[in-house]
């Protein structure tokens, strides 16, 4: 199955420290790693893992953490022909602290993913045209989304909005998702509802509905998830793991809900599949840990 991925590429910088640090303190005793990441490039990577031919576009910079970006995601068989190195901005950074039970900080630098226009798009028309699914967040320009959910709505791709980090978002674009996947905090922030208990949950889920996608599933962290579409709506609760790195459990989430279905199941049985993709993620350090599909099924299997 071929997936079009429409995002960003960062270099994560991370530091693993016993515990978050409190505004104004420093905290020595870390350990540091750089990771591949972005928002895009996950997602790529964890429906490449997953089985799917997969192409991304997104831009890095002209510098050495793009050039080690791209090698990487080379190695997973990604077509990163719509992956512009750009020369007039640097590849994109976040810096991550992660604390002893995997929850973490992300501060992001965006460079070059925001230069990511809708005209890159046009010129990468063809990898969505003849994608199954097209996998989008919002790490580049809201435009650029706009013109990527356009297309893919037109040719009949299923269209996945991740929508982090979070921002308000134009009528027009939710009329062009199939599936959007929001966190607790993202879902308040398009809803403007409370986002703490399941039923209030339920109530955001209705209003994202409301607003024309066609099924929403929100991510509760290591309370699993909550979906809803005209089929039906249930609370899924998370597979128990000793968390080591949840960074990316969205994006592992993400790619394994849109590739289970591109490939037709329904979405109780895509959400499960999705749970238990996210789970095996957040055991490992670094965004790009993602499991393989024969990872997924295997623990699916116990
Ligand atoms: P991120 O922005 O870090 O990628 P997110 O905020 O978009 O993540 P989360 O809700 O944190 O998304 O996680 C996505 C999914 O991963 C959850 O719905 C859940 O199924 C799984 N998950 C997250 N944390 C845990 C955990 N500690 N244990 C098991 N599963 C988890
Ligand atoms: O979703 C996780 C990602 O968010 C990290 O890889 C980091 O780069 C930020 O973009």
């Amino acid at each position: 199955m071929y997936v079009c991925v429409v995002g960003s590429l960062n270099m994560d910088l991370v530091v693993k420290v016993p515990r978050l640090p409190e505004v104004g303190e420093t905290l020595a005793g870390g350990t540091f790693a750089t990771f591949p990441g972005g928002k895009g490039a996950n997602q790529a990577v964890g429906a490449a893992r997953l089985g799917a031919h997969v192409a991304l576009v997104g831009r890095v910079g002209a510098d050495a953490f793009g050039d080690q970006h791209l090698a990487a995601l080379r190695r997973e068989g990604i077509d990163l022909t719509h992956v512009r190195a750009d020369p007039g901005a640097a590849t994109g950074v976040a810096s991550i602290t992660v604390d002893a039970a995997g929850k973490n900080m992300i501060v992001v630098a965006p460079g070059a993913n925001m230069r990511l226009r809708p005209e890159d798009i046009d010129a990468a028309a063809g990898a969505i045209t003849s994608a199954r699914v097209l996998l989008l967040q919002l790490e580049v320009p809201l435009d650029t989304v706009l013109r990527a959910a356009r297309i893919g709505r037109e040719c009949g791709a299923l269209v996945c909005l991740d929508p982090a980090p979070a921002a308000p978002l134009p009528d027009s674009l939710y009329r062009l998702v199939d599936v959007i996947n929001p966190n607790e905090t993202e879902a308040r922030i398009l809803t403007g509802l409370p986002v703490t208990t399941i039923p209030e949950t339920e109530r955001a889920a209705e209003a994202l509905l409301q607003k024309g996608v066609g099924a929403a599933v929100v991510k509760l962290g290591e309370r699993g998830s909550f979906y809803l579409f005209a089929g039906g709506r249930a609370h899924v609760p998370a597979i128990p793991v000793k968390a080591l790195d949840t960074t990316a459990a969205g994006d592992a989430f993400a790619a394994a809900l849109g590739i289970a279905l591109g490939e037709g199941k329904a979405l109780p049985a895509a959400v499960r599949f999705a749970t238990h993709t996210a789970a095996l993620k957040v055991t490992r350090m670094g965004a790009q840990s993602l499991p393989t599909r024969a990872e997924v099924e295997e623990a699916m299997a116990r």
